[in-house]
């Protein structure tokens, strides 16, 4: 009788343990033509990796300050038919001809407007490779219906919406420079109206002949010509062999446990998953759910000084694991983060210059992050670049292809900022071959109750604002909180706490200030965080999206 009950009981136990698959796909991203092709790619038979090359290949055409084919990005991806995880490396590459002082001028002076405007400013794209990568050897359906969507709507148009509008002001004097941007960008030479259609009928045609050849269609052929031509006509170094020997790489993700959950995020070369990874193990020592109620200003405090010990190793430590030697067991394990933590005290800040490291060292909104959940329980997390708010401002003629600028991401001179205020070392000099340092940071959270998908883009901020999003799980609330919390951020150099608007209120200000912290208030938000959930008890799915931006037009679903 009493095996019976015990029976029982395990039965019922496992029943209700269970996981429940996904009951809808959910999907969360920057754009709602790019959130409604996944969908329409999930209804024709495809997986979320599917839906992942159809949401990448129309945000490359209706978000192209954010993304794009000249650009590359990171996929983060769990199947669940065998559990595997693995991060596509898609970023970009420097060329063979470059070298460490390519930016510097006579006087050993960087020279700004190279490193981040036209050819010579962009690394070899990753994304269409990735793209290729991620249909052949995780997709369902064909290549050519996976950019369906996109080619599409690169043919019949979208309406220009007040970011994209924006962001082709900001850039018009570098896209006045080159014939082929203005053709891309302008309409009849004036920068285009919000509501104006814009068709991009030269990157419908790549689009196809990626569609048509796979890698072949960007990498080699009249394609890849047109892109060297273009390259070297206007001061840039590729080659028709940079572009042939591009490689997609599969990486291993960081993986580190944080209250009772798993992570599951990006390795090197972004240096968001160990940042992460330091950070949360030195948080680990305290209660943060409870501190929020009982002393606001402390978790406040104490999360700043995990931010700067993290940041501080970015700026020493890493790099491309291809070519410089990084500790990652050291970095991540929770005893390193012990000793991290024995030097942060209560009730003062830590000033960066006494942390060991470099001399000197924010912002940057333009990158791109979308989340997938699939009713099979695959998940996706992506953040794709082209660095900059349309990037190098510079588009190939007859490609449609605008050049990133993720050159900048290395360091052109170590110990010099870059364009968001952070200082890298040797181990992020440029060499040819070689991936520029990121801090895109796509992740999952996976507990034995639930599944978090996010990320975001927001340059240096990125992995600050993955952090605020995964304490605020772990603080009991959904996406939609993950996603529209207001922001702080520190990156060891500058020393001073960046708040967004209302980010923190003003008695918690005067707590940070009275131990020692400079608060400085800054005018704009940032961040576009797009974040999926997947109860597992009950295997409801939730999409969110960054209130900050998002128009109401289906950008979650
Ligand atoms: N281009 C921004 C990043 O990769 O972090």
């Amino acid at each position: 009788m009493m095996n019976k009950l015990v029976c029982l009981l395990l039965a019922v136990f496992s029943f209700t343990s269970a996981a429940q698959p996904p009951r809808k796909a959910a999907i969360a991203s920057a754009h709602f033509l790019a959130t409604e092709a996944g969908h329409e790619i999930l209804a024709k038979g495809g997986n979320a990796f599917d839906a992942a090359v159809a949401v990448s290949a129309v945000l490359s055409v209706v978000e192209p300050q954010s993304s794009g084919l000249g650009g590359g990005g990171f996929y983060l991806l769990h199947r669940a038919s065998d559990g595997k995880q693995v991060m596509l490396d898609a970023r970009e590459e420097a060329p063979q001809a470059a070298h460490r002082d390519m930016y510097l001028d006579t006087n050993g002076q960087v020279v700004r407007d190279w490193l981040l405007n036209g050819p010579k400013a962009a690394g070899i794209p990753g994304l269409p490779a990735g793209l290729v990568h991620l249909n052949r050897h995780y997709g369902r359906l064909s290549l050519a219906e996976d950019l369906a969507p996109a080619i599409r709507i690169a043919e019949q148009g979208f309406p220009a919406y007040p970011r994209y509008v924006e962001a082709i002001k900001r850039k018009i004097d570098v896209i006045r420079r080159y014939p082929a941007s203005q053709k891309a960008f302008l309409i009849n030479g004036r920068v285009p109206k919000v509501g104006d259609i814009i068709r991009r009928p030269d990157l419908a045609k790549t689009l196809k002949a990626i569609a048509r050849k796979g890698r072949a269609g960007f990498y080699q052929g009249p394609v890849a010509r047109k892109l060297v031509k273009a390259s070297r006509k206007h001061g840039g170094i590729w080659t028709r062999e940079d572009l042939k020997k591009y490689q997609v790489k599969e990486r291993a993700p960081i993986i580190t446990t944080y209250g009772g959950k798993t992570l599951v995020t990006a390795p090197p070369p972004s240096s968001g998953g160990i940042a992460l990874a330091t950070m949360l193990n030195i948080l680990s020592a305290w209660d943060l759910k409870k501190m929020a109620k009982t002393d606001p200003a402390k978790r406040v405090h104490l999360t700043v000084e995990a931010m700067r010990r993290a940041y501080r190793d970015r700026s020493v430590y890493l790099g491309d694991p291809d070519f410089v030697d990084i500790p990652v067991k050291r970095l991540i394990h929770p005893y390193y983060a012990d000793g991290l933590r024995a030097s942060i005290r209560d009730d003062k800040a830590m000033p960066s210059n006494l942390l060991p490291g470099l001399k000197h060292a924010p912002q940057g909104n333009h990158t791109t992050h979308f989340s997938i959940i699939d009713k099979e329980g695959n998940l996706v997390s992506a953040t794709l670049t082209v660095n900059t708010s349309l990037a190098s401002g510079f588009v190939a003629a007859g490609t449609g292809v605008l050049f990133n600028n993720e050159m900048d991401d290395f360091s052109a001179k170590p110990g010099q900022p870059n364009a968001y205020g952070l200082i890298g070392g040797e181990a992020n000099a440029i060499a040819p071959g070689k991936r520029p340092l990121s801090s895109m940071t796509p992740t999952f959270v996976m507990g034995p109750d639930d599944v978090a998908v996010l990320g975001t883009p927001g340059g240096s901020r990125i992995i600050t604002m993955v952090l605020l999003g995964i304490l605020d799980f772990y603080d009991g609330h959904g996406p939609a909180s993950w996603v529209s919390l207001p922001r702080y951020h520190h990156q060891y150099l500058p020393d001073a706490i960046y708040l967004e608007p209302n980010a923190l209120n003003t008695d918690i200000v005067k707590q940070l200030e009275q131990r020692g912290h400079r608060v400085v208030r800054m005018s704009h938000p940032w961040g576009f965080m797009n974040a999926t959930w997947w109860d597992k008890h009950s295997g409801q799915t939730k999409a969110a999206s960054d209130p900050r931006w998002t128009t109401g037009k289906g950008e979650v679903k």
